[in-house]
């Protein structure tokens, strides 16, 4: 299949994307001096950004991951995730940074944060590549780590998907509208 017959728009490039995600690690590893970390990936999202994301922290860490029911009706409900997957390891006295894929409504986030404070980190973060404040339902939710701000589109690409395609993209593009489906996000 053609590219170019189902991109509607590019909206950020690879070489963008790479430009931010060594920003943020270096960021990141200013901010952690002397310290060890705990990276937590949200799956499947997250994992193409916090593989690129940890080789631009120059730190000792270590990885874990979650995984985070995605019914979206559910979720816009009540504001509860259901954690399909849970950390292999805990995470108490750990220096815990959640890498998101995209910030949308803020509900995951917001709930995962409670959850994970329960469990006692030495601190808790996040670093989300994405951000699309105009979906957002939650108020006053901090993000410590953010690589750009779109406007309300649905994205695809390095690591988001619509029904499971265009995770391999290496740039986040707006897919024709022939190929979306809101019903089906
Ligand atoms: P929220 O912030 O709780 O609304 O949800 C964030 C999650 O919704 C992300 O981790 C994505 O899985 C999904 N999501 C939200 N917006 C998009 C998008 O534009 N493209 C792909 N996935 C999205
Ligand atoms: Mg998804």
């Amino acid at each position: 299949m053609e590219t170019d017959s189902f991109i509607e728009q590019v909206l950020i490039s690879e070489p963008e994307i790479q430009t931010k995600v060594k920003e943020l690690g270096n960021q990141i590893t200013q901010d952690y001096q002397g310290k060890e970390l705990r990276v937590v990936g949200i799956l499947r999202g997250a994992f193409i950004f916090m593989a690129d994301l940890i080789r631009n922290i120059h730190l000792p860490l270590s990885i874990d991951f979650m995984s985070i029911s995605s019914y979206e009706g559910e979720i816009e409900s009540n504001g509860v995730v259901r954690i399909l997957k849970d950390l292999d390891k805990p995470i108490n006295g750990q220096h815990v940074l959640v890498v998101e894929d995209i910030i949308d409504t803020g509900l995951t986030w917001k709930h995962l944060k409670e959850v994970l404070s329960t469990r006692s980190p030495a601190s808790l973060r996040i670093c989300a590549l994405l951000n699309k404040p105009e979906r957002r339902l939650v108020s006053q939710l901090d993000l410590d780590y953010l690589g750009f701000e779109i406007p309300n589109y649905f994205v695809v690409g390095y690591g988001l998907d619509f029904d499971e395609k265009y995770r391999n993209f290496p740039f986040i593009f707006v897919l024709k509208s022939e190929y979306y489906d809101q019903s089906v996000r």
